[in-house]
């Protein structure tokens, strides 16, 4: 069920695509659905570059046959579609269940437009439910594992932060060479407050809050697509 409703939601984002588009190409399941659609039209004679925002889609949308581009050489793209962890309906977002969130965020701000494609279980009152991923540059761990905990507790949110690992139980690395702390907050009341705090904290690569990025969404539901913004 719902990976036909993430499918649903990723077709419908392919259609928004024309001739001469400089994409954004997402990383999730979600997005997956989305390349192989524009991968499928570009076989069909689409002309668009991507950036892709992970080495898993770059591996992808070459399979495909999308051909590619970096920010370095098109540094201005028209339009992201990407899934997200959680979204509100001020369309803020958290991403990062991947730990793909620093270059989907740098991709995404390169972006004149950013939709979101995801079923409607993402869709949340208040952030925070989903752990905030925050990546972390390994050097000094501990300190800014501190910094972070310090700043949640001011900020009247949970300490309960976890560095992620991977199957093999050594940390998850991201594709920066990078650490991800996951932070359990339950409620997010001021995700710009807490941004604006991360962001300050020395050893904070880049945190999962994307907030005024997504342009819009589409989410599919049982009963069908429901859009929010453009
Ligand atoms: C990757 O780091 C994430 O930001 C993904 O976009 C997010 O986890 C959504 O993934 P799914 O589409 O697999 O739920």
């Amino acid at each position: 069920m719902s990976d036909n409703l993430k499918r649903a939601a990723a077709e419908r984002a392919a259609a928004l695509v024309s001739d001469g588009m400089r994409l954004g190409l997402g990383t999730g399941s979600t997005a997956a659905y989305f390349v192989s659609a524009i991968g499928e039209r570009v076989r069909g004679g689409l002309k668009v570059v991507g950036v892709p925002t992970s080495e898993a889609t770059r591996e992808q949308a070459q399979r495909e046959g999308i051909p590619l581009t970096t920010l370095d050489e098109t540094p201005e793209l028209d339009l992201t579609v990407d899934g997200a962890d959680e979204l509100d309906d001020g369309l803020r977002l958290i991403k990062g269940g991947g730990g793909a969130h620093l270059r989907e965020k740098i991709v995404a701000a390169a972006s004149r437009r950013m939709i979101v494609i995801a079923d409607s279980s993402k869709r949340v009152a208040t952030l925070g439910r989903f752990p905030l991923p925050i990546e972390v540059v390994p050097f000094g761990l501990k300190a800014t594992e501190i910094a972070i905990a310090k700043l949640l507790k001011g900020l009247g949110l949970s300490t309960d932060l976890r560095l992620r690992n991977g199957k093999d139980g050594t940390p998850f690395v991201t594709d920066s060479g990078n650490f991800i702390l996951d932070a359990h907050l339950g409620r997010i009341e001021k995700p710009d407050v807490l941004a604006a705090g991360l962001n300050a904290i020395p050893g904070v690569v880049e945190h999962g809050l994307f907030l005024g990025l997504a342009t819009g969404a589409i989410l599919a539901t049982g009963e069908g697509l429901v859009e929010l913004g453009q």
